[in-house]
């Protein structure tokens, strides 16, 4: 076996076998194959596809490149939940502790932000003294003391996919369906828990741009669960508007503690209370009526704010001390109408030209700073109304780059649904 002739097999769109995958996956783990040729694969895939028993295979083989966290000395149907990332999505963060406070342990693994996307484990760290790092042992404990603990990524949980990822981000391959797949399932599989709920996006600032390839990949990751006897749904999700009021790091770690006192955006709230639902419904075993009374109940008895200041303090933060800039600079909305849309991806952009993202791995980003939307979508503005703050540091952008995200016309539009569907 030799990976030239994988390559030319896969640009003649034929399909690979187990051990070919195999092959590819462990030769460039032990460096036997280059760069250059795992790239030439990995485009060979992006425009040739792969067939659903090739994507298991891959899922496979990149599991099998590191450790699989083995969960099973903890107490309960754990459930893992997965977005594929978009502008403002702080869900984790409020869906977390709703779940515990449903005595439903949550058992997360995070990443940190790349671009404009946010990552869970960035906003945690906004929190004063936070601990993202915790060891295994640690980390089991805490599930089984107050059901949620989040950590981020090690080293040892499918190394593949980090190398893999950081060759794909260089050479135009991270827009295929099934190395995103293979991807994310494999990390999922390899954390250890029972059931999975993803939330796939599509739209403007998300990986995927139409609804048609968000079902795909929705199906697909769907699939892969199923065969690894791991329970799995998936939500298709629109992301052209920001989700939710804030994008920034220490502004969302806020609105989330909003959200968990039942307060604020109407949006952000139903989307983390249906896949509260979904993964309690799961983990319990009980009708979706009957979880989303429990997941609601505990928003407004307090139990899953509550639940959100133990598991700050089980990881060392500060609540009280949470990383905002004091420093505000307001954008004032220059025409009078209907806001008809928020465009994601400029907001997404401007947020990490504040510095609130990077652009490489290793840049450090200011959890400070951010964009807080002051008026939402279908809301009615006046020339001259504040409609976003901007929280700034070092960097500044201009004030026309906040106001072209903006869609001010004099009729209001009907707007696309914030969940489309569900994948089962
Ligand atoms: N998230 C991942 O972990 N991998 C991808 O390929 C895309 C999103």
């Amino acid at each position: 076996m030799n990976i030239i002739d994988i390559i030319t097999k896969k640009k003649n769109k034929e399909i690979l076998t187990y051990d070919e995958i195999k092959f590819v996956i462990d030769n460039y783990m032990n460096d036997n194959i280059k760069d250059y040729q795992m790239s030439s694969f990995l485009m060979a895939i992006c425009i040739n596809g792969m067939d659903k028993d090739e994507v298991y295979n891959l899922v496979d083989s990149m599991i099998k490149s590191g450790n699989i966290i083995n969960l099973s000395g903890i107490n309960g149907i754990k459930v893992d939940k997965h977005s594929t990332g978009g502008i403002g999505d702080k869900t984790t963060l409020i869906i977390g502790p709703m779940v515990a406070s449903c005595d439903v342990p949550f058992v997360k693994i995070s990443g940190r932000g790349l671009g404009y996307t946010g990552g869970t484990i960035d906003k945690l760290e906004s929190i004063s003294g936070f601990k993202t790092n915790i060891n295994e042992l640690e980390f089991k404990k805490q599930i089984s003391e107050i059901n949620i603990a989040i950590i981020s990524q090690t080293e040892n949980i499918v190394p593949a996919d980090k190398k893999i990822y950081a060759l794909r981000d260089v050479t135009g391959t991270t827009g295929s369906i099934p190395l995103i797949a293979s991807s994310i399932m494999s990390k999922k599989i390899a954390s250890g828990a029972d059931k999975i709920v993803l939330d796939v996006k599509y739209g403007i600032g998300a990986l995927l741009k139409t609804k048609e390839e968000a079902i795909k990949l929705a199906k697909l990751m769907v699939d892969i669960g199923n065969r690894y006897n791991k329970e799995t749904i998936a939500l298709i999700t629109n992301m052209d508007i920001p989700l939710g009021n804030m994008v920034g790091n220490g502004l969302e770690v806020k609105e989330a503690i909003d959200i968990l006192n039942y307060r604020g955006n109407k949006d952000l709230k139903e989307l983390c209370v249906v896949l509260s639902t979904y993964m309690v419904s799961l983990s319990k075993n009980i009708d979706y009526k009957d979880a989303r009374k429990l997941v609601i109940d505990n928003l407004i008895n307090g139990n899953a704010y509550k639940k959100f200041k133990e598991f700050v303090i089980a990881q060392a933060g500060d609540i009280n001390n949470i990383n905002i800039s004091n420093n505000i600079v307001e954008i004032k909305s220059k025409k009078e109408g209907y806001i008809n849309n928020i465009n994601s991806l400029i907001i997404g952009k401007s947020s990490m030209n504040l510095g609130a993202g990077r652009l490489s791995k290793e840049e450090s980003i200011n959890h400070g700073v951010g964009i807080e939307l002051t008026k939402e979508v279908g809301d009615y503005v006046k020339a001259g109304d504040v409609i976003a703050k901007l929280y700034i540091d070092k960097k500044i952008i201009s004030e026309e780059e906040i106001l072209k995200a903006y869609d001010i016309e004099e009729t209001l539009k009907e707007r696309k649904p914030l969940i489309l569907g569900v994948i089962k």
